[in-house]
């Protein structure tokens, strides 16, 4: 196996927790990457400031500053590829991405995502799984495919919903799940653990069940 660290492009949107969580696995748990570039679509997000307090490279492309999607992507896709990465993480990137983009990136391009997909696509997952009177909720992380949060799962971690819950306090428990299989999902990936056959993620040549449902280590916070 290749040993040297994997060159990665992380993308953000907003508080960059995500981003945090993969800099304290390389630190603390060795994860065997290098993070050539941070890019956010808002100059202003503190994910950014993260970043750069981390001695990480970084970037801002305002899609504001772009009158259409497909130009926004191509120069993302620019940005991307003049670090090379051998993976693609979007680690809390709120902007909904062309097939041109996410074609080019077939098969290295990682999402986390606030819910157990196929449940809760999109935004608000939090306040939709409490609507739907939920008693179990969660995050994944899935290679991207032409849908919006969908592709194939590489793994999941369920939480309850506890009686008394609000947004704030299920999305605190779900999120510590993110910044503990988000990082666990890139290991596999840079280990070249993961492969995808029939829109199925396998590991190690494996369909196993309890890859996509990693149940939380202790407690409910
Ligand atoms: C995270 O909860 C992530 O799962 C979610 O945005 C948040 C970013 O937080 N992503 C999505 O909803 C993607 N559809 P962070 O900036 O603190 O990592």
């Amino acid at each position: 196996m290749n040993s040297a660290p994997a060159p990665v492009v992380i993308l953000i949107s907003g508080r960059g927790s995500n981003l945090q969580a993969i800099v304290q696995a390389m630190r603390a748990d060795r994860l065997p990457i290098v993070i050539r570039a941070v890019i956010g679509n808002n100059p202003a997000a503190p994910g950014l400031a993260i970043a750069r307090a981390a001695g990480l490279v970084t970037q801002a492309i305002d899609h504001r500053d772009f009158t259409d999607r497909a130009a926004f992507d191509r120069a993302l896709m620019e940005a991307i590829d003049r670090h090379e990465p051998r993976l693609v993480v979007l680690a809390g990137f709120l902007r909904i991405l062309g097939k041109a983009f996410i074609d080019h990136y077939a098969g290295r391009l990682m999402n986390i995502h606030p819910s157990l997909l196929p449940a809760f696509k999109g935004l608000d997952t939090h306040a939709r799984a409490l609507a739907a009177g939920a008693t179990r909720h969660g995050a994944s992380v899935h290679f991207v495919g032409n849908d919006v949060d969908g592709g194939p799962v590489i793994v999941q971690a369920e939480v309850p919903v506890l009686p008394g819950d609000d947004t704030g306090t299920l999305a605190a428990r779900v999120l510590a799940e993110e910044h503990r299989i988000l990082p666990l999902a890139i290991r596999w990936f840079v280990e070249g653990r993961l492969s995808v056959r029939n829109g199925q993620v396998l590991l190690d040549g494996q369909v196993r069940p309890e890859q996509h449902l990693v149940a939380a280590p202790t407690g409910t916070h």
